[in-house]
């Protein structure tokens, strides 16, 4: 398969780029200053910038399957570590999205592909540490939504207890997590009301955990 078409979409969207805006490329070139983290699923249905209308220089992204973030990651650890000091995004958008073929996977056991079975274990986890509230719902993909949605609350969690969100707030810097889902069927981005702004809110563990 060519990838000849990549290459004229390419030339398609620099030519619209710079008639819309001749210093577009050249700004971009000297530096960006984006004010927002996300942190979101791989799969190729939730593109970042497109959900949220930003443009180039105003999302610093990491995608992974079923946007996890885990403690001993040395990519997201890096990835957060220079969003918030160095960067200095104010917003951490953490987004799920319904129907995640990745917490389907660890909803249904084993896929046989090493790997991701042993990627989406914290999902298998948060699956068995809610087991009473899922098995009481009785539609499968409500099932799915519904641990879509524990998980994105989990790893907003999660980056509240990264040492440079911590480190941030420390220093009384404004520094918000968000917990996110995104419907694949509708486009629509919905709050799942667990923001976070401040070391007060993170959980006693995440404390204990920084030693
Ligand atoms: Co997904």
């Amino acid at each position: 398969m060519s990838i000849t078409r990549l290459f004229d979409n390419n030339r398609h969207w620099r030519a619209h780029k710079t008639a819309q805006d001749p210093t577009f490329f050249s700004r971009l070139a000297r530096g960006q200053a984006p004010a927002y983290l996300w942190i979101g699923c791989s799969d190729s249905r939730v593109p970042a910038n497109d959900i949220l209308g930003l443009e180039p220089g105003e999302l610093f992204v990491h995608r992974n399957i079923a946007n996890l973030v885990v403690a001993d990651d040395a990519n997201l650890c890096a990835v957060i570590t220079y969003a918030v000091a160095a960067l200095r995004v104010r917003d951490v958008l953490v987004v799920g999205h319904y129907g995640c073929g990745g917490v389907r996977a660890a909803l249904g056991g084993p896929s046989g592909l090493e790997a991701v079975d042993a990627w989406l274990r914290p999902v298998t986890d948060l699956h068995a540490a809610n087991r009473a509230e899922l098995d009481a719902i009785a539609d499968p993909e409500a099932r799915v939504d519904r641990l879509c949605e524990l998980n994105v609350a989990q790893q907003v969690a999660n980056v509240a207890a990264h040492p440079a969100v911590q480190d941030a707030w420390a220093e009384g810097r404004t520094l918000n997590l968000h917990g996110l889902i995104y419907g694949l069927a509708d486009g629509q981005l919905h709050d799942l009301g667990c923001t976070r702004t401040g070391a007060a809110e993170a959980p006693r563990a995440s404390a204990a955990q920084r030693g």
